[in-house]
């Protein structure tokens, strides 16, 4: 149900995603990993570094989060039970009954999905979860690289001490979540496709606020949507608890995200702004495609074709898909993304079913809720 027509000025669909329809299903599988042996991948950062010979207190808000983050550090050696075992038929069983691996298995009738007993369920929602992780594992470097790029391209003072905070968050979410597969998962998947085009494309930009929309705003609100999902779900003890910590780090970066690109925003024309919505449009469909996880489906020897349109349409997996724009949408908002331009990106996000947050929190403050020793429901 998506429309080539846009607005003026706006670019198409096809311009943006690569598709006209947002649920071409073909188009969306079309895109795959095809090298999953590699081992490096080179992306070209495009930017200049910036240095400031003002190292005067000009931002307080964002220097607030820089002390709040100084304070905030733990060590993912000594701070997480990693002598848990993990059980994992056990613990997916019992997340799975809690959740039903996000899917309603009675929506599967005349696909071989049908045919699925408990053990199939079982491997699936193994697969499905090992998937998961190692997707935030890929995404949590790409927000290494970023925030290391992000230091040396913003040219505020106060941002880039903050950054700086910020790498040494994302190298140890990193260190935790290869951990966890590693030790507790027998290993994980490779980067999946869509994922990793939208890590390249925010690498590749050199403007450098894009950084900051497509890793802080974009990515890392639906990280921090889906870590709290997850730790809200899973009772895992250890797994919970590396959810929680990575979680009170999370939430200052979108808070650094939302604060700095609110003041560069309001001051942008209509045109640079229309940029910036397109390219939130873009992210967001990427992030979608990707919570599809064709790799999960073939692995179980099932064509995604067969069930993936099935899988949109699931009510189950629909609240799940809806609750990971959760953040994103609020901090559009707060951007002044959503309605200018005639309410372009508004528009893209009533499409797909998301604009019903709009007015939720934003994390531009809610990131004190998430500090270590808060309550999180
Ligand atoms: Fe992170
Ligand atoms: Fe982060």
């Amino acid at each position: 149900m998506s429309t080539t027509e846009q607005p003026t000025g706006h670019a198409a669909n096809a311009d943006i995603i690569g598709r006209d329809e947002i649920d071409d299903i073909e188009a969306i599988l079309s895109v795959s990993n095809v090298d999953v042996d590699e081992v490096e991948h080179i992306v070209k950062d495009n930017a200049d570094a910036i240095f400031t010979w003002d190292y005067s207190l000009a931002r307080p808000q964002l220097r607030k989060l820089y002390e709040k983050a100084k304070v905030g550090q733990w060590n993912g050696t000594t701070d997480l039970p990693w002598d848990t075992e993990v059980e994992l038929d056990e613990v997916v069983t019992s997340d799975q009954a809690a959740f039903s691996a996000g899917l309603s298995p009675d929506h599967y009738a005349g696909t071989v999905v049908e045919k699925w007993g408990d053990k199939e369920w079982l491997e699936f929602g193994i697969d499905s979860r090992r998937w998961t992780l190692s997707q935030f594992l890929h995404g949590e470097q790409g927000a290494l690289l970023c925030t290391a790029k992000i230091t040396e391209t913003v040219p505020w003072y106060d941002a880039k001490l903050y950054a700086a905070t910020q790498v040494v968050d994302e190298a140890r979410h990193v260190e935790v979540f290869a951990r966890y597969l590693d030790e507790k998962m027998d290993g994980g998947f490779q980067v999946n496709a869509h994922l990793r085009m939208l890590l390249d494309d925010i690498i590749e930009d050199s403007r450098w606020d894009m950084t900051y929309l497509g890793m802080q705003v974009m990515v890392e609100g639906l990280a921090l949507a889906a870590f709290g999902f997850m730790h809200q779900m899973t009772e895992e003890p250890l797994l919970k608890q590396l959810l929680r910590y990575v979680m009170s780090d999370e939430a200052r970066h979108v808070a650094f995200g939302v604060l700095s690109l609110k003041e560069v925003y309001s001051e942008m024309t209509d045109r640079e702004l229309m940029d910036r919505q397109e390219f939130a449009f873009e992210a967001a469909i990427r992030m979608r495609d990707r919570f599809l996880q064709q790799e999960v489906w073939e692995k179980q020897g099932v064509n995604p074709k067969d069930v993936v349109p099935l899988v949109l349409r699931d009510p189950t997996r629909d609240v799940f898909q809806q609750m990971l724009f959760s953040k994103i949408v609020p901090n559009c908002k707060k951007l002044g993304l959503l309605d200018r331009n005639e309410s372009w990106l508004r528009r893209r996000f009533e499409e797909m079913n998301v604009i019903q947050f709009e007015d939720w929190e934003d994390t531009g403050s809610e990131y004190l809720k998430f500090e270590l020793g808060a309550d999180v429901a």
